[in-house]
């Protein structure tokens, strides 16, 4: 018999015991023993809950799952970043095994939990904290082992792309974050989703494996979706294209350029087609070439599934092939980032215009709101010239065109 203490029991952690209580024969089966969660943390044992469970497995107290010796495993889907970090590195120093969805933990604590598992001889894993249900952190372990991996670029946050789904559909951007929260996609605070934040933990995570270098949040540049409105929709669609956030790393022999933004994509990119809360994440290998990895990126089973996965690596005592994290320097370049950018103004007039036209490469719209393609330019030049125009970041849209 498994124990398990399981920390979090809204979208991620029903899903997980429901998935444990419907596969048990399979799971036993291949596993070769019973997997059990034992005990479940939540924060409010008053809450009602939308599934049936025995009141007596669930606590409010951590340490009563911290001393427990009987549980090996602990699985944390709490989505708290101060507390979530004190449950794994609690746990790990308990000599207990951790799987974990939370990715603001893994992305601001990666190499210090990394080397605590190592030093305990345990399992750190997260594959459920970058893409959902997509087994991407697993297959690009394997992939270093032949590779270097020259470029990430890849849609990582669900809930943005399920709302720019739902704009090209027709629904304004409110209508369609507030379904995205209903079915479980979003972030408790939704901000992380929409502004990027999310989409960068992500990043940092995926970068700071495949480029085995020590790549922060505050390496990576961040524009997320704030300012997007119906017009850019329609726009974009009239130069068939659609918008999608993504998240970029590109090596070069110079160092790394490392970017969270919104990118208009072509009808022939592979992002293109993504739609809703799906992810897709391309990896470019030197020895394998381009990997297209794509899924949902968000939502209980898929996500559930992941951890899952986890939790059978670790009973099956299967290898992960780790790559040290943090053994090698790379210079960041960011200031490098160049491209041809749409840029949308709500707020014009003849000066903002004549300045605007300086950079156009062309002038898709004059009106209440000025839109224009730049020419290829620095992104720092173009961010300084809309600080220069005093234009509040509710009040213009910028969009880099794939390329
Ligand atoms: P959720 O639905 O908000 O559930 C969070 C659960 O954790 C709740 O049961 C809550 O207790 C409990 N909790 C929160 N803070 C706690 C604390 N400080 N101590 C103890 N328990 C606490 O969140 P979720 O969507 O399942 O997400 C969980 C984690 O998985 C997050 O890190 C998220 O980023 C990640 N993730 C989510 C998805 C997804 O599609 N939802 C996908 C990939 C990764 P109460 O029920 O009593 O409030
Ligand atoms: N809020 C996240 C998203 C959950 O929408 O992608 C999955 O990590």
């Amino acid at each position: 018999m498994v124990n398990i203490g399981l920390l979090g029991f809204g979208t991620v952690g029903i899903g997980v015991f429901q998935i444990l209580e419907s596969r048990e024969e399979e799971l036993k089966n291949i596993c070769g023993c019973h997997i059990k969660i034992k005990k479940i943390l939540v924060k409010d044992l008053n809450k009602n809950r939308p599934i049936k469970v025995d009141a007596s497995i669930i606590t409010d107290n951590f340490d009563e799952i911290l001393e427990d010796e009987d549980i090996s495993i602990i699985i944390e889907a709490t989505g708290a970043l101060e507390e979530g970090y004190t449950y794994i590195s609690k746990a790990l120093k308990a000599g207990k095994h951790v799987v974990t969805a939370n990715k603001a933990v893994v992305s601001k604590h990666f190499e210090e939990l990394t080397e605590l598992a190592d030093k305990m001889d345990l399992y750190f894993l997260y594959e459920a904290s970058v893409g959902g249900g997509i087994p991407i952190i697993k297959n690009l372990k394997e992939l270093l082992v032949l590779n270097e991996i020259v470029e990430i670029k890849g849609i990582l946050n669900g809930t943005c792309n399920y709302i720019l789904t739902k704009m090209e559909e027709g629904l304004n951007y409110s209508e369609a974050l507030k379904i995205a929260q209903e079915k479980g996609f979003a972030e408790l605070d939704p901000t992380d989703d929409v502004e990027g934040l999310d989409a960068r933990r992500k990043l940092r995570i995926l970068g700071s494996l495949a480029l085995k270098a020590k790549i922060l949040e505050k390496d990576i540049f961040l524009r997320g979706l704030r300012g997007i409105g119906p017009i850019d929709i329609e726009y974009v669609d009239k130069m068939d294209g659609a918008i999608r956030l993504i998240g970029e790393i590109k090596v070069s022999q110079n160092g790394y350029t490392a970017i969270v933004e919104p990118i208009i994509v072509s009808k022939n990119s592979p992002f293109y087609n993504v739609h809703n809360e799906k992810n897709a994440v391309l990896l470019r290998g030197d020895q394998v070439g381009d990997l297209i990895f794509y899924g949902s990126g968000a939502g209980r089973f898929p996500t559930a599934h992941a951890v899952l996965c986890d939790v059978i690596d670790i009973v099956r005592g299967v290898e992960t092939i780790e790559r040290s994290l943090a053994i090698r320097e790379l210079e960041n370049i960011n200031k490098t980032i160049k491209g041809r950018y749409y840029l949308r103004l709500s707020k014009s007039s003849q000066d903002i215009y004549t300045i605007l036209e300086s950079i156009a490469w062309e002038v898709l719209h004059k009106e209440e709101n000025i839109i224009i393609m730049t020419k290829d330019m620095f992104l720092n030049d173009i961010l300084k010239l809309i600080k220069v125009l005093e234009v509040k970041e509710e009040d213009y849209f910028l969009a880099r065109k794939e390329g």
